[in-house]
Protein backbone atom coordinates (compact mmCIF):
# COMPACT_ATOMS: atom_id res chain seq x y z
CA UNK A 1 0.00 0.00 0.00
CA UNK A 2 2.39 2.09 1.37
CA UNK A 3 6.63 2.26 1.09
CA UNK A 4 6.28 4.35 4.50
CA UNK A 5 5.24 3.39 7.86
CA UNK A 6 1.85 3.80 8.89
CA UNK A 7 2.89 5.91 11.77
CA UNK A 8 3.93 8.86 8.39
CA UNK A 9 0.97 8.47 6.94
CA UNK A 10 -1.19 9.14 10.62
CA UNK A 11 1.49 12.16 11.08
CA UNK A 12 0.92 13.83 7.46
CA UNK A 13 -2.74 13.15 8.10
CA UNK A 14 -2.96 14.42 11.62
CA UNK A 15 -0.51 17.97 10.80
CA UNK A 16 -2.71 18.24 7.56
CA UNK A 17 -5.96 17.62 8.45
CA UNK A 18 -6.09 15.45 6.10
CA UNK A 19 -5.70 18.35 3.60
CA UNK A 20 -3.18 17.55 0.79
CA UNK A 21 -2.67 20.04 -1.21
CA UNK A 22 -0.73 18.04 -4.29
CA UNK A 23 -4.21 16.60 -4.95
CA UNK A 24 -5.24 19.07 -7.23
CA UNK A 25 -1.28 19.19 -8.81
CA UNK A 26 -1.85 16.20 -10.05
CA UNK A 27 -2.72 15.91 -13.10
CA UNK A 28 -2.83 18.58 -16.27
CA UNK A 29 -6.60 18.98 -16.84
CA UNK A 30 -6.95 20.10 -12.70
CA UNK A 31 -3.87 22.59 -12.55
CA UNK A 32 -5.30 24.32 -15.74
CA UNK A 33 -8.79 24.41 -14.09
CA UNK A 34 -7.47 25.71 -10.95
CA UNK A 35 -4.70 28.19 -12.12
CA UNK A 36 -5.64 31.74 -10.48
CA UNK A 37 -3.46 33.70 -12.89
CA UNK A 38 -3.21 33.63 -17.28
CA UNK A 39 -1.03 35.44 -19.55
CA UNK A 40 -3.40 35.97 -22.59
CA UNK A 41 -2.13 37.90 -25.77
CA UNK A 42 -4.04 40.95 -24.67
CA UNK A 43 -1.73 41.41 -22.01
CA UNK A 44 1.35 42.21 -24.61
CA UNK A 45 2.76 45.88 -25.06
CA UNK A 46 5.40 45.16 -27.88
CA UNK A 47 8.45 47.41 -27.89
CA UNK A 48 9.56 47.86 -31.71
CA UNK A 49 12.59 49.90 -32.29
CA UNK A 50 12.46 51.63 -36.14
CA UNK A 51 15.59 53.03 -37.67
CA UNK A 52 16.46 55.10 -41.16
CA UNK A 53 16.47 53.83 -44.46
CA UNK A 54 15.38 50.61 -46.05
CA UNK A 55 16.04 46.89 -46.05
CA UNK A 56 16.98 43.86 -43.83
CA UNK A 57 16.03 44.24 -39.62
CA UNK A 58 19.33 45.64 -38.20
CA UNK A 59 20.04 43.07 -35.19
CA UNK A 60 20.78 44.51 -31.85
CA UNK A 61 23.61 42.55 -30.30
CA UNK A 62 22.61 42.84 -27.01
CA UNK A 63 19.32 41.87 -27.21
CA UNK A 64 19.51 38.69 -29.23
CA UNK A 65 16.41 38.29 -31.59
CA UNK A 66 15.65 41.52 -31.87
CA UNK A 67 16.04 44.43 -34.49
CA UNK A 68 15.93 47.67 -35.59
CA UNK A 69 13.50 48.02 -38.25
CA UNK A 70 12.91 49.98 -41.64
CA UNK A 71 9.59 52.00 -41.29
CA UNK A 72 8.63 49.68 -44.01
CA UNK A 73 9.51 47.07 -41.55
CA UNK A 74 7.03 48.61 -38.80
CA UNK A 75 4.05 48.22 -40.86
CA UNK A 76 5.12 44.49 -41.39
CA UNK A 77 5.45 44.41 -37.75
CA UNK A 78 2.31 46.01 -37.21
CA UNK A 79 0.42 43.66 -39.71
CA UNK A 80 1.93 40.70 -37.51
CA UNK A 81 0.59 42.38 -34.05
CA UNK A 82 -2.52 42.40 -35.73
CA UNK A 83 -2.67 38.64 -36.58
CA UNK A 84 -1.34 37.85 -33.50
CA UNK A 85 -3.77 39.37 -31.37
CA UNK A 86 -1.00 41.98 -30.14
CA UNK A 87 -3.14 44.99 -28.85
CA UNK A 88 -0.31 47.42 -28.71
CA UNK A 89 2.82 48.12 -30.37
CA UNK A 90 5.34 50.92 -28.60
CA UNK A 91 7.36 52.73 -31.01
CA UNK A 92 11.26 53.71 -30.02
CA UNK A 93 13.78 55.23 -32.66
CA UNK A 94 17.21 55.23 -33.39
CA UNK A 95 17.92 58.40 -34.39
CA UNK A 96 20.84 58.94 -36.78
CA UNK A 97 23.75 60.62 -34.86
CA UNK A 98 23.86 64.24 -37.02
CA UNK A 99 20.58 64.60 -36.05
CA UNK A 100 20.97 64.94 -31.99
CA UNK A 101 21.73 68.12 -30.33
CA UNK A 102 21.64 70.15 -26.62
CA UNK A 103 17.82 70.05 -26.94
CA UNK A 104 16.78 67.08 -29.11
CA UNK A 105 15.37 69.38 -31.27
CA UNK A 106 14.44 66.37 -33.57
CA UNK A 107 11.94 65.12 -31.59
CA UNK A 108 9.85 68.33 -32.46
CA UNK A 109 10.21 67.31 -35.61
CA UNK A 110 6.63 66.00 -37.13
CA UNK A 111 8.48 64.44 -40.15
CA UNK A 112 11.07 62.27 -37.91
CA UNK A 113 11.28 58.78 -37.92
CA UNK A 114 9.06 57.66 -35.20
CA UNK A 115 6.27 60.25 -36.38
CA UNK A 116 6.74 58.71 -39.97
CA UNK A 117 6.61 54.74 -38.58
CA UNK A 118 3.39 56.22 -36.75
CA UNK A 119 1.69 57.65 -39.73
CA UNK A 120 2.87 54.50 -41.73
CA UNK A 121 1.53 52.34 -39.54
CA UNK A 122 -1.69 53.68 -38.12
CA UNK A 123 -2.81 53.96 -42.10
CA UNK A 124 -2.23 50.65 -42.76
CA UNK A 125 -3.16 48.68 -39.72
CA UNK A 126 -5.28 51.48 -37.85
CA UNK A 127 -6.40 48.28 -35.73
CA UNK A 128 -3.59 48.34 -33.60
CA UNK A 129 -2.76 50.89 -31.10
CA UNK A 130 0.89 52.64 -31.10
CA UNK A 131 2.37 54.09 -28.26
CA UNK A 132 5.26 56.48 -28.31
CA UNK A 133 7.88 57.73 -25.21
CA UNK A 134 7.94 61.09 -24.53
CA UNK A 135 11.58 61.78 -23.07
CA UNK A 136 14.61 63.52 -25.07
CA UNK A 137 16.88 60.76 -24.86
CA UNK A 138 16.89 59.12 -28.32
CA UNK A 139 17.46 63.28 -29.66
CA UNK A 140 20.09 64.40 -27.63
CA UNK A 141 23.72 64.39 -27.40
CA UNK A 142 24.21 63.98 -24.10
CA UNK A 143 21.50 60.93 -23.90
CA UNK A 144 19.61 62.77 -21.16
CA UNK A 145 15.49 63.02 -21.12
CA UNK A 146 15.92 66.46 -20.53
CA UNK A 147 17.67 69.97 -21.64
CA UNK A 148 21.01 70.55 -19.73
CA UNK A 149 21.96 73.37 -18.68
CA UNK A 150 25.71 72.59 -17.07
CA UNK A 151 25.61 69.21 -15.17
CA UNK A 152 21.60 69.97 -13.72
CA UNK A 153 18.88 68.57 -16.14
CA UNK A 154 16.01 71.61 -16.55
CA UNK A 155 12.62 70.52 -15.06
CA UNK A 156 10.24 73.17 -16.58
CA UNK A 157 12.47 73.88 -19.41
CA UNK A 158 12.25 69.73 -20.40
CA UNK A 159 8.79 69.48 -20.19
CA UNK A 160 7.33 72.82 -22.15
CA UNK A 161 9.53 70.78 -24.97
CA UNK A 162 7.92 67.30 -23.70
CA UNK A 163 4.00 69.15 -24.30
CA UNK A 164 5.13 70.15 -28.07
CA UNK A 165 6.92 66.70 -28.39
CA UNK A 166 3.48 64.97 -27.19
CA UNK A 167 1.44 67.09 -29.82
CA UNK A 168 3.69 66.13 -32.22
CA UNK A 169 3.23 62.18 -31.78
CA UNK A 170 -0.01 62.74 -31.27
CA UNK A 171 -1.17 64.14 -34.18
CA UNK A 172 1.16 61.53 -36.32
CA UNK A 173 -1.59 58.86 -34.76
CA UNK A 174 0.07 58.08 -31.73
CA UNK A 175 -2.35 56.48 -29.38
CA UNK A 176 -0.84 56.33 -26.05
CA UNK A 177 1.48 58.86 -25.12
CA UNK A 178 4.14 57.14 -22.17
CA UNK A 179 6.00 59.92 -20.61
CA UNK A 180 9.11 57.90 -19.66
CA UNK A 181 11.28 61.69 -18.73
CA UNK A 182 10.21 61.79 -15.56
CA UNK A 183 10.05 65.16 -14.76
CA UNK A 184 7.72 66.69 -12.09
CA UNK A 185 4.14 67.70 -13.23
CA UNK A 186 4.72 66.86 -16.66
CA UNK A 187 1.97 64.39 -16.97
CA UNK A 188 -0.79 66.96 -16.35
CA UNK A 189 1.44 69.37 -18.69
CA UNK A 190 1.05 67.11 -21.72
CA UNK A 191 -2.35 66.12 -20.75
CA UNK A 192 -3.21 70.49 -21.02
CA UNK A 193 -0.97 70.61 -24.13
CA UNK A 194 -2.79 67.59 -25.76
CA UNK A 195 -6.06 68.70 -25.37
CA UNK A 196 -5.46 72.01 -26.46
CA UNK A 197 -4.41 70.73 -29.70
CA UNK A 198 -7.65 68.84 -29.91
CA UNK A 199 -6.35 65.30 -29.16
CA UNK A 200 -8.86 65.17 -26.27
CA UNK A 201 -8.02 61.07 -27.21
CA UNK A 202 -4.62 60.23 -26.92
CA UNK A 203 -4.44 58.57 -23.86
CA UNK A 204 -1.81 58.87 -21.17
CA UNK A 205 0.34 56.14 -19.57
CA UNK A 206 2.63 57.35 -17.60
CA UNK A 207 6.27 55.55 -16.66
CA UNK A 208 5.22 56.91 -13.14
CA UNK A 209 7.76 54.30 -10.77
CA UNK A 210 10.80 54.46 -13.03
CA UNK A 211 13.81 53.77 -11.12
CA UNK A 212 17.41 54.60 -11.71
CA UNK A 213 18.31 51.12 -13.01
CA UNK A 214 21.30 48.98 -14.87
CA UNK A 215 18.50 46.67 -16.77
CA UNK A 216 18.13 49.99 -19.31
CA UNK A 217 21.72 49.10 -20.72
CA UNK A 218 20.84 47.28 -23.76
CA UNK A 219 18.13 49.63 -25.21
CA UNK A 220 20.08 52.23 -24.90
CA UNK A 221 22.94 50.38 -27.40
CA UNK A 222 19.61 49.80 -29.17
CA UNK A 223 18.20 53.50 -29.44
CA UNK A 224 21.97 54.68 -29.71
CA UNK A 225 22.28 56.61 -26.63
CA UNK A 226 24.46 55.14 -24.37
CA UNK A 227 27.65 55.63 -25.30
CA UNK A 228 26.68 59.37 -25.30
CA UNK A 229 24.85 59.64 -22.07
CA UNK A 230 27.06 62.21 -19.53
CA UNK A 231 26.94 60.73 -15.90
CA UNK A 232 23.58 58.97 -15.06
CA UNK A 233 19.74 59.55 -14.81
CA UNK A 234 19.84 59.50 -10.73
CA UNK A 235 18.71 63.45 -10.47
CA UNK A 236 15.22 62.26 -11.76
CA UNK A 237 14.92 58.56 -11.96
CA UNK A 238 13.89 56.70 -8.95
CA UNK A 239 16.21 55.71 -5.88
CA UNK A 240 15.90 51.81 -5.98
CA UNK A 241 15.56 52.07 -2.65
CA UNK A 242 12.09 53.33 -2.44
CA UNK A 243 8.56 51.74 -2.66
CA UNK A 244 6.86 54.75 -0.92
CA UNK A 245 8.04 57.12 -3.24
CA UNK A 246 6.40 54.83 -6.20
CA UNK A 247 3.10 55.49 -4.02
CA UNK A 248 3.51 59.10 -4.26
CA UNK A 249 4.64 59.13 -7.83
CA UNK A 250 1.87 57.08 -9.00
CA UNK A 251 -0.62 59.17 -7.34
CA UNK A 252 0.25 62.64 -8.50
CA UNK A 253 0.60 60.98 -12.06
CA UNK A 254 -2.78 60.06 -11.65
CA UNK A 255 -3.72 63.54 -10.52
CA UNK A 256 -2.27 65.17 -13.15
CA UNK A 257 -4.50 63.00 -15.32
CA UNK A 258 -2.47 59.57 -16.18
CA UNK A 259 -4.79 56.80 -17.72
CA UNK A 260 -2.86 53.99 -16.87
CA UNK A 261 0.39 53.72 -14.82
CA UNK A 262 3.76 51.81 -15.01
CA UNK A 263 6.52 50.44 -13.09
CA UNK A 264 10.19 49.87 -14.86
CA UNK A 265 12.17 47.64 -14.77
CA UNK A 266 9.71 45.10 -14.09
CA UNK A 267 11.02 41.94 -11.86
CA UNK A 268 13.45 43.58 -10.12
CA UNK A 269 10.62 45.77 -8.99
CA UNK A 270 7.25 43.11 -8.43
CA UNK A 271 7.03 44.38 -4.44
CA UNK A 272 6.09 47.96 -6.48
CA UNK A 273 4.14 46.66 -8.81
CA UNK A 274 1.63 44.29 -6.67
CA UNK A 275 1.77 47.31 -3.93
CA UNK A 276 0.39 50.14 -6.74
CA UNK A 277 -1.88 47.50 -8.48
CA UNK A 278 -3.79 46.95 -5.23
CA UNK A 279 -3.25 50.15 -3.93
CA UNK A 280 -4.76 52.51 -6.88
CA UNK A 281 -6.99 50.13 -8.80
CA UNK A 282 -6.03 51.49 -11.95
CA UNK A 283 -4.72 49.77 -15.25
CA UNK A 284 -0.98 49.38 -13.82
CA UNK A 285 1.65 47.97 -16.46
CA UNK A 286 4.92 46.43 -15.85
CA UNK A 287 8.06 47.15 -18.57
CA UNK A 288 10.33 43.86 -18.83
CA UNK A 289 13.28 45.94 -19.37
CA UNK A 290 15.40 45.28 -22.13
CA UNK A 291 17.95 44.33 -19.08
CA UNK A 292 15.59 41.67 -18.09
CA UNK A 293 15.35 40.23 -21.44
CA UNK A 294 19.04 39.75 -22.35
CA UNK A 295 19.72 38.39 -19.02
CA UNK A 296 17.32 35.46 -20.01
CA UNK A 297 18.39 35.49 -23.87
CA UNK A 298 22.32 35.39 -22.93
CA UNK A 299 21.05 32.29 -20.51
CA UNK A 300 19.38 30.72 -23.33
CA UNK A 301 22.54 30.55 -25.91
CA UNK A 302 24.39 29.14 -23.11
CA UNK A 303 22.09 26.61 -23.22
CA UNK A 304 21.61 27.24 -19.05
CA UNK A 305 18.27 27.85 -19.30
CA UNK A 306 14.96 26.51 -21.24
CA UNK A 307 14.04 30.25 -23.32
CA UNK A 308 10.39 29.37 -23.36
CA UNK A 309 9.36 28.19 -20.14
CA UNK A 310 11.74 31.33 -18.70
CA UNK A 311 9.38 33.90 -20.52
CA UNK A 312 6.34 32.17 -19.88
CA UNK A 313 6.87 32.29 -15.97
CA UNK A 314 8.71 35.70 -16.05
CA UNK A 315 5.58 37.21 -17.65
CA UNK A 316 2.79 35.37 -15.75
CA UNK A 317 4.67 36.64 -12.71
CA UNK A 318 4.02 40.38 -13.68
CA UNK A 319 0.31 39.11 -13.90
CA UNK A 320 0.55 37.45 -10.43
CA UNK A 321 1.71 40.59 -9.31
CA UNK A 322 -1.66 42.76 -10.40
CA UNK A 323 -0.28 43.91 -14.18
CA UNK A 324 -2.75 44.83 -16.65
CA UNK A 325 -0.26 44.02 -19.38
CA UNK A 326 3.24 43.96 -20.01
CA UNK A 327 5.70 45.75 -22.22
CA UNK A 328 7.89 42.55 -23.74
CA UNK A 329 10.36 42.21 -26.25
CA UNK A 330 9.32 38.80 -26.22
CA UNK A 331 5.51 39.83 -27.69
CA UNK A 332 5.83 38.36 -30.47
CA UNK A 333 7.07 34.83 -29.56
CA UNK A 334 4.62 34.80 -26.48
CA UNK A 335 1.72 35.54 -28.88
CA UNK A 336 2.96 32.87 -31.38
CA UNK A 337 3.06 30.26 -28.57
CA UNK A 338 0.13 30.89 -27.25
CA UNK A 339 -1.55 30.74 -30.82
CA UNK A 340 -0.09 27.57 -30.81
C1 LIG B 1 13.80 56.47 -22.40
C2 LIG B 1 13.55 55.05 -22.12
C3 LIG B 1 14.42 54.08 -21.62
C4 LIG B 1 13.73 52.87 -21.67
C5 LIG B 1 12.45 53.13 -22.15
N1 LIG B 1 12.34 54.47 -22.43
C6 LIG B 1 15.84 54.19 -21.20
C7 LIG B 1 16.23 55.12 -20.13
O1 LIG B 1 15.41 55.70 -19.42
O2 LIG B 1 17.43 55.33 -20.01
C8 LIG B 1 14.28 51.53 -21.27
C9 LIG B 1 13.60 50.34 -21.88
C10 LIG B 1 14.36 49.08 -21.76
O3 LIG B 1 15.43 48.99 -21.14
O4 LIG B 1 13.89 48.09 -22.34
N2 LIG B 1 13.71 57.35 -21.35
Amino acid sequence: MTDFPVSITNRIDAATGGMRMRRLRQAAWSRRLVRENTLSTADLIWPIFVREGGGEPQPVAAMPGVSRLSVEGCVEAAKRARDLDIPLVALFPYTDPSLRDETGSEALNPGNLVCRAARAMKKAVPEVGIMCDVALDPYTSHGHDGVMRGERILNDESVELLCQQAVVQAEAGCDVIGPSDMMDGRVACIRHALDDAGCRDALIMAYSAKYASAFYGPFREAVGSGGMLKGDKRTYQMDYGNTDEAVREAAQDLAEGADMIMVKPGLPYLDVLARLAREFGVPTFAYQTSGEYSMIMAAVQNGWLDGDKAMLETLTAYKRAGASGILTYFSPKVAEMMRG
